[in-house]
């Protein structure tokens, strides 16, 4: 079987809800404005009571753990270089402090905490470090300004304490690679997020990061390929040194790295490096490019022994009790077409290729048992035989992790819908590069363990958590990564921390602006797409628009312009679509307690036609529908089997005219057998054709252009002239292309409505 829809269409052909057309201008008010205060904890503790009172840091404030307790100092330590990145003024350590750190004797659940903020101080108290640990991040969330440029913190009483052990996330640093000065700046974002598992995702097709100095070249030829498209080697390997200190690092903030070696299969880059360990031909490099590669390693003596070795020193590097094995995706046709390998069946007793899959996982988990770690691996593993301790990560869906923890088996849920984090938070322009759509709602509102599978207490025990996964082939960034991961992981840290009957969305809602803010300030590239707002223009005929307004979430009130300036707490407010005179100018943001949040939105709708950029054009087909930062900039959407959009209906007059501007994209999709029913037309040429037909793209043929060799350029254009038509229309804009090569992308059109003889030349677009 080759990529089939259990596999490769999972992954990739997932689609969420798409918004629809926008023009904006992403836009940040000033930080303090809307950073209200207010009590904005994220995740929202489990109780949480306001005393009224108030504390006022002293000019000199001073942290105290009880002596001789490390555990605690480094608490101390970490909660004084938060508070002074806040305070912008030196905290000590040291007795008789405001702040006390107390190691509490009373019962408490792991992890949990007690803070008690009065007029006269603070106390915080947890029997455990993570505990102390993680009252301190609450404390630091709970600072906020007194209005005269001090600080004050609010009175409470919080008791709290995690739903779930496995609050993870987990990163892609095989299909992109992130600094190691970036990671540690992401685990600091996790343990402000109170997330406790960094799942790092090391080895794959595209890439083996981790260097293995009994194989050298794993990490020699497997963390560096040249990317589709491009001439240059690109990539980064993580050393030994650089594990060790990302591990103490996260340690120290109570994070756990669970490394992942993905077997038997995403193993290319491995086998690149040595063709000896794997079922098929060898690879001449790591892949580049996306999808699922056939490509396994074997299972010989050799190899297993091999495995065992790099799992050797993934032991010593990595202290985590567990590690990952992967398990995932493996396609069994290179071991169906192996003589060797159908001899080592038969010889190991064993059915088919599944339960040669179970063999060697178990061999392996066996292997990490002896050495008193044990196995995690994508639910895949369910397939053959399991060792009891093995854990189960669920991504096909829950329902596979939840039937494992009802066999006893301890699971994570990281379902692709709504925890895979690559797939966008909104459509439209200001978006990063990703698949379909889940909005932050939808992973705020997930439910790790339904109703039914809930009532049986003992199944729950096993769920041991659940896990945000950031796949990275299309998040070619840190910032791209930070823009996917933030504020969906605040959401996934109210789903892992909070007690279920206490998750309310309006009140994360409510805390939501704050949390933007304290990303800002921190220089997390995080995303404002809940909050955005989205400007939209139906044209008619005669100058005349009418415009609508809307974001994901109402919050706030929606006020606009239409003359250019700011708008403010004054400017009317948005109460359904309005008319405009062409050419409009239109302003908007949303308002929340007299101050503009995150996420003002501008537009220009100009009086020669509409100019409608992607993220305002419809796909024809979803086939494999993505959006893709190309080259020259633009992040597009497009149907990569099938490049065709849908313009808005607007009137087309007595002969307008429509220009493109094109992006050149690599078609860089690994398919399998799929990859025959994408159509091609010999007649295309090198640059394809591009053509506009009449409402539906079975419709009446209007225009084509002959296209350049898009392997040529980054960017390019095309002019199509339409014949003249009454009424309004949708235009389908589809390429028709000789081959799977590099192919254009429509960035942007422009639709002067006007006949050959009045139109101007507008500026190129
Ligand atoms: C996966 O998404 N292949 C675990």
């Amino acid at each position: 079987m080759r990529a089939g829809p259990d596999l490769f269409l999972i992954r990739w052909l997932l689609q969420g809800a798409a918004a629809c057309l926008i023009v904006l201008a992403p836009g940040w008010a000033s930080a303090s404005s809307w950073a209200a205060p207010g009590i904005t904890i994220i995740p929202r503790p489990a109780d949480l009571r306001v005393t009224g009172e108030t504390y006022a840091p002293p000019a000199g404030v001073v942290i105290s753990p009880p002596p001789g307790d490390p555990g605690a100092r480094r608490t101390a330590a970490y909660l004084a270089q938060e508070l002074e990145r806040e305070l912008r003024r030196p905290v000590r350590i040291g007795p008789d402090g405001d702040i006390r750190l107390v190691r509490s004797r009373d019962p408490q659940p792991a992890e949990g905490y007690h803070l008690q903020v009065g007029a006269r101080g603070v106390t915080l108290a947890a029997p455990d470090d993570a505990g102390l640990f993680y009252g301190a991040v609450t404390l630091v969330q709970l600072l906020e300004r007194d209005g005269t440029g001090g600080f004050r913190l609010p009175g409470v009483e919080i008791v709290d304490a995690p739903r779930f052990g496995w609050r993870g996330v987990m990163l892609d640093s095989a299909r992109h690679y992130q600094s190691v000065a970036w990671i540690r700046r992401f685990i600091d974002e996790l343990a402000r997020h109170k997330l406790n598992v960094l799942h790092w995702h090391l080895t794959d097709d595209q890439a083996w990061r981790l260097v293995i100095r009994k194989y050298p070249r794993l990490a020699e030829v497997g963390g560096w390929r040249v990317e589709a498209g491009q001439t240059a080697r690109s990539g980064g390997v993580y050393t030994r040194a650089d594990v060790r200190a990302l591990v103490a690092y996260a340690a120290a903030r109570h994070v756990t790295i669970v490394p992942e070696i993905d077997i038997p299969g995403h193993a290319t880059a491995a086998l690149a490096a040595y063709p000896w360990l794997g079922a098929g031909p060898a690879p001449p490099a790591p892949a580049s490019g996306w999808g699922v590669y056939p490509n396994l390693f074997n299972p010989t003596p050799e190899t297993m022994q091999a495995l065992e070795d790099i799992l050797d020193e993934v032991m010593e590097m990595f202290p985590s009790p567990i590690i990952h094995l992967g398990g995932d995706e493996a396609l069994k046709d290179q071991w169906q077409a192996s003589p060797e390998v159908q001899q080592r069946i038969r010889e190991l007793g064993l059915k088919d290729e599944t339960a040669l899959q179970a063999w060697m996982i178990r061999r392996l988990a066996a292997h990490l048992a002896a050495h008193g770690r044990r196995m995690i691996g994508w639910d895949e593993i369910l397939q053959g035989d399991l060792p009891d301790t093995a854990a189960v990560m669920s991504w096909r869906g829950v329902s596979r992790g939840l039937a494992a923890a009802r066999s006893g088996h301890d699971a994570v849920l990281s379902p692709v819908l709504p925890l895979y984090l690559d797939y966008r938070q909104a459509d439209g322009e200001g978006e990063g590069p990703g698949r379909g759509v889940f909005p932050l709602r939808l992973v705020y509102d997930f439910d790790p363990i339904p109703a039914g599978a809930g009532a049986d207490p003992a199944a729950a025990a096993h769920v041991l958590g659940v896990q945000a996964n950031i796949w990275t082939e299309l998040l070619r960034s840190e910032a791209r990564v930070e823009f996917a991961a933030f504020p969906r992981l605040a959401a996934l840290a109210e789903v892992a921390w909070t007690p279920a009957d206490q998750r309310d969305w309006p009140d994360f809602l409510g805390r939501l602006p704050r949390q933007l803010a304290r990303y800002r300030s921190r220089g997390v590239n995080a995303a404002d797409s809940a909050l955005r707002v989205r400007i939209s223009a139906d044209i008619s005929e005669g100058g005349r628009a009418t415009v609508a307004l809307n974001s994901q979430y109402p919050l706030g009130e929606l006020r606009y312009t239409t003359d250019g300036t700011a708008p403010d707490a004054n400017a009317p407010v948005y109460s359904g679509p309005f008319p405009a005179v062409l050419p409009a100018h239109v302003r908007a943001v949303r308002i929340l307690g007299g101050a503009a949040l995150p996420g003002a939105a501008e537009a220009v709708f100009p009086a020669s036609g509409p100019d409608w950029s992607n993220g305002q054009l419809g796909l024809c087909t979803a086939k494999l529908a993505l959006s893709l930062e190309s080259e020259a900039g633009p992040v597009v959407r497009v149907d990569a089997e099938n490049p065709c959009w849908l313009t808005p209906a607007t009137g087309l007059g007595t002969g307008a005219r429509l220009r493109l501007s094109l992006v050149s994209l690599p078609f860089n999709f690994e398919l399998g057998e799929d990859v025959r029913q994408i159509p091609l037309d010999a007649t295309a040429g090198d640059g394809g054709v591009l053509e506009a037909r009449l409402d539906r793209c079975d419709g009446l043929l209007l225009a084509t252009q002959i296209l350049d060799d898009p392997s040529r350029s980054d960017r390019g254009a095309a002019i199509l002239d339409l014949p003249p038509q009454s009424g309004r229309h949708s235009l389908c804009l589809q390429l028709r292309r000789s081959r799977l090569g590099p192919f254009w992308a429509v960035a942007r059109t422009v639709l002067d409505p006007r006949p050959a003889d009045q139109r101007q030349t507008p500026p190129a677009p």
